[in-house]
Order: structure tokens, then C-alpha cells, then sequence
């Protein structure tokens, strides 16, 4: 991420310590992730120990101090999904994608995640890829969606 951007942001939040959360956000944002340097940067323009702004990024859920790919693929885990084949569906995109539960492929484009309840089991299994569900996702249609998002 190149420094511009980064002071552009922290401008926006008025390179207030207190918008650290918010400053954080649009980062990641940007680069899907926090970098180390960037993180870094970021504390030395706000005057925070770079430990307070890792201690966000853990904490967090939302934020990654690891690359993610364009497209984050969740794979719903509830009860509801589980039930209903999950596991195979978790396995097939695993197996598809050539990367482990919780990794990223290569390319970046694309991040394999479990996930609890995505509140619509009454079409589970259910598969969240960026804002896009898809409802009574069977394992055998799971090369499908990929190609859908790899080409798109
Ligand atoms: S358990 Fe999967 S949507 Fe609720």
C-alpha cells in the first residue's frame, strides 16, 4: 500500500488515536489486510505503541495480518448447516481451491473460512462468498460457484 493512500486515510480520521479502530477498517479495506509496516506507519503518525494497534487487529475478527483473496468464501458450521452436509461442502472448496480451512489460495483470490450460524438455516447448507449467499449448497456444486467468482 503506498504511503499516499495510508496519509489519505489517516486524514480523513483526522490522524486522531481515538478513530484508531475506524483508521484500521479502512485499511483493510484497501489491502484486505493489515501489513506490518503499514501498521506500523500508522502508529508512528498517531503516536500509539504499535502493540495497542496489534492488540485491534487480533481482537477483531474482522481484521487479518495475513493476506486474504478478493473473494472470502464462509462456509457456514451451525448446527442447521452441519446437519444438512457442511463438512462436505467445506471439504469440496478445500479440496477445490487447493488451500486448507482458513487459507488463501496463490492467487489471492480467493479465502476458505468456517463460520457459525449465518442466520438462514432454513436453506442450509449455506455458503457466504463476499456479500452473496448461496442457499442448499451441495458439494457437487461447488466447482460451480468457484468459477463463478474466478471469472467475475
Ligand atoms: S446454521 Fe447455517 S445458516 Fe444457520
Amino acid at each position: 500500500m503506498n504511503r499516499a493512500k495510508i496519509d489519505k486515510i489517516l486524514a480523513r480520521w483526522n490522524r486522531d488515536a481515538n478513530y484508531a479502530i475506524e483508521i484500521l477498517q479502512d485499511v483493510q479495506e484497501e489491502e484486505r489486510y493489515l501489513p506490518q509496516d503499514v501498521l506500523r506507519y500508522v502508529a508512528d503518525e498517531l503516536c500509539v505503541p504499535v502493540g495497542r494497534l496489534h492488540h485491534i487487529a487480533t481482537f477483531f475478527k474482522a481484521f487479518s495480518l495475513v493476506p486474504r483473496g478478493r473473494h472470502v468464501v464462509e462456509v457456514c458450521m451451525g448446527t442447521a448447516c452441519h446437519v444438512k452436509g457442511a463438512p462436505r461442502v467445506l471439504d469440496a472448496f478445500a479440496r477445490e481451491l487447493g488451500v486448507p480451512v482458513g487459507g488463501t489460495t496463490r492467487d489471492l483470490q480467493f479465502t476458505l473460512e468456517p463460520v457459525r450460524c449465518l442466520g438462514c438455516c432454513a436453506i442450509a447448507p449455506v455458503v457466504k462468498v463476499g456479500k452473496e449467499l448461496h442457499g442448499e449448497l451441495q458439494a457437487s456444486k461447488v466447482k460451480t460457484v468457484i468459477k463463478k467468482y474466478a471469472e467475475g
